[in-house]
């Protein structure tokens, strides 16, 4: 559970080390499950550099959330091999089944969508990782059985 008590020790076993910011927020997330929005004046303080900083590096990186996650995390690769192979339509399948938007949970809690920016199977686009399984030549049917075990 989130405390500032806690990120504070967090952000200070990390502020010494050169371009600092990441591995701050890489390692806020890994024991918080996110980087909530109070996390930044902390970085900032720490770190010397404005708020305005922190802030443009937690969104610019796709990989930080707000929130804690669902149970489960399916990410959908939605760069550029995987859109030539028609992932947007199963974006939105995905979306309309789960009924969340991207970066969303279900509100049952039980599942968080997410998109990637190639998982490096471009070779067998579309592409989805769930938690830390990747799914390769996905298709409207794979999908499925992907939402079915992802929130059973
Ligand atoms: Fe989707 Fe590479 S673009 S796996």
């Amino acid at each position: 559970k989130w405390t500032s008590e806690r990120a504070i020790e967090i952000i200070a076993q990390h502020q010494d080390q050169k371009g600092a910011t990441l591995p701050i927020l890489h390692a806020l997330q890994e024991v918080f499950g996110c980087v909530p929005l109070e996390a930044e004046p902390l970085i900032a303080d720490a770190l010397n550099i404005t708020r305005a900083e922190v802030h443009g590096c937690v969104t610019f990186y796709h990989d930080y959330r707000r929130e804690p996650p669902g149970r489960r995390v399916l990410k959908i690769c939605l760069a550029e091999s995987c859109q030539a192979a028609g992932v947007r339509a199963l974006e939105k399948r995905a979306k309309e089944k789960l009924g969340v938007e991207m970066g969303g949970t279900t509100a049952d809690a039980r599942v968080t969508l997410e998109p990637v920016y190639c998982l490096g199977l471009c070779h067998s686009s579309p592409a989805a990782m769930l938690d830390k399984d990747v799914y390769a030549g996905l298709d409207e049917e794979r999908l499925d059985e992907l939402l079915k075990e992802a929130q059973a």
